[in-house]
């Protein structure tokens, strides 16, 4: 899969610009403030119908400017296809697949998988469970059908439960929320728990790979304790989910954990490492989605070289290249890029807004 052509108006400092783009490797040089960050925005935005920086939309909207418009044509295989978005200051979006208009941002998701690699996704290792299971969540999303349907019908339950807590006395009152609840919540966890055994030896590979001296281990935790039922957890916790006004256990507080040589990967690992170990998952991932569904998946790294030494540039650069994906990839000058050298790269420069 890889995006053709991009077009992009009045998103942040980019006015207006039509970018053809190389189906492997495409380079975004610029000085700090020129745009490189926006343009990787853009093309995220189109995936997800938000971005990865601002909560707010009217941010991205360039300065006075009443809204904004991407526009995308997309190869996979032999089938083509286009996706148009615009965002009103009033806030109101439009998008369009293949010119018809599309009304669940979920279907530019799975049109268009993307994994992105910023500074500030380290939160993968340092942030709260919930990065994880955003990582976790996104591979069954790309490889189960019956997820998202399921994982956002637990997420209406769980809201009604929490509503419900505060008006009822007794437990059995929840039950009639509890029983649906705990039948999908069972489903959606062995479901996160086959994705983690799949993926496994893949993220194990690329960590040997990446950080050859570390041994790095993972561990799945559900939500609750393993091996309960998690009826019986909800019964149990009445009281305590009542006091407080929220269901405290549960697929809501499901995690991956990452070990170093035994001991918590983020309070162990120097930032560089984290970087890498951070780059090892998402290249997992998006390796375990071709393997078993046949899909690349496009990736967009935001300031490659930082935290980086020039072995490791060489590593990361040589992985991605492996993966046959079309890859984004920013930098503040040509230098930082030099352990990368595709054979099919193009690179456009950035200044003040306007791409070369
Ligand atoms: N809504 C907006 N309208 C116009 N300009 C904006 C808007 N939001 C941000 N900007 C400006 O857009 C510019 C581009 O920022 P961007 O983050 O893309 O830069 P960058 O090239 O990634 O820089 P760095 O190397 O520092 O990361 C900045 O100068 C920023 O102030
Ligand atoms: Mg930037």
């Amino acid at each position: 899969m890889a995006i053709s052509r991009l077009l992009v108006q009045n998103f942040r400092n980019i006015a207006q610009t039509d970018l053809e783009f190389e189906s492997k490797f495409n380079f975004i040089v610029g000085n700090n403030g020129s745009g490189k960050t926006s343009l990787l925005e853009a093309v995220y935005y189109l995936a997800h119908g938000r971005s990865f920086k601002s909560a707010v939309s009217n941010r991205i909207i360039s300065y006075e400017q009443p809204h904004f418009l991407l526009h995308c044509k997309v190869q996979e295989y032999q089938h083509q296809w286009s996706i148009g978005l615009q965002k009103f200051r009033q806030g109101n979006t439009i998008f369009k697949i293949n010119g018809e208009e599309a009304n669940k941002l979920s279907q530019l998701t799975h049109l268009l998988p993307m994994q992105i690699i910023t500074p500030e996704g380290l939160n993968l290792l340092n942030g709260g469970p919930i990065y994880r299971r955003a990582f976790l969540d996104w591979g069954l999303f790309h490889h189960n059908n019956a997820f998202y349907p399921a994982w956002s019908n637990l997420n209406r339950l769980l809201k009604q439960r929490n509503a419900a807590l505060q008006q009822v006395s007794d437990y059995n009152q929840l039950l009639i929320w509890d029983k649906e609840l705990v039948k999908i919540a069972h489903q959606v966890t062995s479901w996160r728990a086959e994705y983690v055994e799949s993926l496994r030896s893949e993220i194990e590979r690329t960590c040997a790979l990446f950080l050859p001296e570390l041994h790095i281990s993972l561990t799945f935790y559900q939500g609750w304790e393993k091996e309960t039922n998690y009826g019986d957890i909800l019964k149990r916790n009445f009281q305590r989910d009542k006091a407080v006004g929220y269901t405290m256990s549960g697929t809501q507080k499901a995690d991956l954990r990452f070990r170093c040589n035994g001991l918590p990967a983020e309070d162990v690992l120097s930032r560089g490492q984290l970087k890498l170990l951070m780059c090892a998952l998402r290249l997992a991932q998006g390796e375990h989605l071709m393997t078993q569904k046949n899909r690349h998946c496009i990736f967009l790294i935001d300031d490659f070289a930082s935290e980086l030494d020039p072995s490791k540039r060489e590593l990361l650069a040589h992985r991605l290249q492996q993966s046959q994906s079309q890859v984004f990839i920013t930098a503040i000058t040509n230098d930082q890029l030099i352990q990368m050298q595709p054979k099919n790269h193009r690179t456009f420069y950035v200044k003040e807004g306007r791409i070369d």
